[in-house]
């Protein structure tokens, strides 16, 4: 196999807080990632891609602490996962898993809440803090009007962007979000996607923004928002860098077997996968 990491300006300039190292992860037997090093850079969208089933969502649910370390271990700040308290990871990091479950007849508003519990105390349930963030990840989401609505009863994309509000509510300095604009159409992709970079922009006293890692599988949008793109093919890290430096037709072909021409987006100049068709279209 050609390695084509590529040396990263990011990760080089900016430290990371949350880092993988030699990561094995495992399910019973079977062994789904292979001693992976990551340095999440922090403050900057890193955004994962891979081929279903080569450990992309494993991944992430070892960065979030839901998945234990066969091998090798996550540090956040320096720390193994394992030795810091649950409640205070939970207030570091928030994850969406790609399919979460909610309680049976839950409300939205009540679900989001939920996103509150890591900062709550046994004194104060429910705080103005609170009430704030609710609303502003409601918000956000677009999905403020669906407040008294069941989350059963709602769309696949309303769901989706139910559980976006409910990992925003929790106001975390890193955020790992698995696959979050499946069942979106496209302006709510593009939204949530748009949504992302915000949380992820500076604020206006120069403060670092948030840092966030996403899976996604469209490699179109993933070159568009990722500052770090990070390439998975059968549990271990083929390409990782800025979009631009990394999206090849190589790289398509050794990750996803697929042919394909990459030219430049034309709106934002990042590189666009097309790919070769098998076939022309008929006559109109
Ligand atoms: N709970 C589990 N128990 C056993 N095997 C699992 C479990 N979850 C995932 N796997 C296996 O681990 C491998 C990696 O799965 P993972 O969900 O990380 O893939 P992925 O890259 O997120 O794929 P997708 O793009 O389809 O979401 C797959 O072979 C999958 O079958
Ligand atoms: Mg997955």
């Amino acid at each position: 196999m050609s390695s084509t990491r590529t040396p990263d300006a990011v990760a080089e300039a900016t430290t990371g807080r949350l880092a993988a190292r030699r990561l094995t992860l495992a399910y019973e037997d079977r062994t789904v990632v292979h001693e992976l090093d990551l340095t999440v850079p922090d403050g900057r969208v890193t955004v994962i891609v891979g081929p279903n089933a080569c450990g992309k969502s494993t991944t992430l649910r070892a960065l979030g602490r839901l998945l234990k370390p066969r091998g090798g271990a996550v540090l956040l700040d320096g720390t193994e996962l394992s030795r810091i308290p649950t409640k205070k990871i939970a207030q570091s990091i928030g994850l969406l898993p790609q399919t979460p479950v909610a309680p049976e007849a839950i409300t939205v508003s009540d679900l989001v809440a939920r996103g509150r519990q890591p900062h709550q105390h046994w004194w104060q349930q429910w705080s103005e803090e609170d009430e704030r963030a609710v609303t502003d990840a409601m918000d956000r989401t677009d999905i403020t009007a669906l407040g008294d609505r069941s989350v059963d009863e709602l769309s696949g994309g309303q769901r989706q962007r139910v559980w976006i509000a409910m990992a925003l509510a929790q106001e975390t300095d890193l955020l790992l979000l698995d696959e979050p604009t499946t069942y979106l159409d496209i302006s709510h992709q593009v939204e949530v996607l748009d949504l992302v970079r915000q949380l992820a922009a500076p604020a206006a006293d120069g403060s670092r923004g948030r840092t966030v890692v996403t899976v996604l599988h469209d490699l179109n949008q993933a070159a568009r928002y990722a500052d770090h793109l990070v390439a998975m093919k059968e549990g271990r890290i083929v390409a990782e860098g800025h979009p631009a430096d990394i999206v090849t037709a190589e790289l398509v072909r050794e990750v996803f077997g697929l042919e394909a021409v990459i030219v430049p987006d034309p709106v934002t100049g990042s590189p666009l996968v097309v790919p070769g068709a098998p076939w022309t279209p008929g006559p109109r």
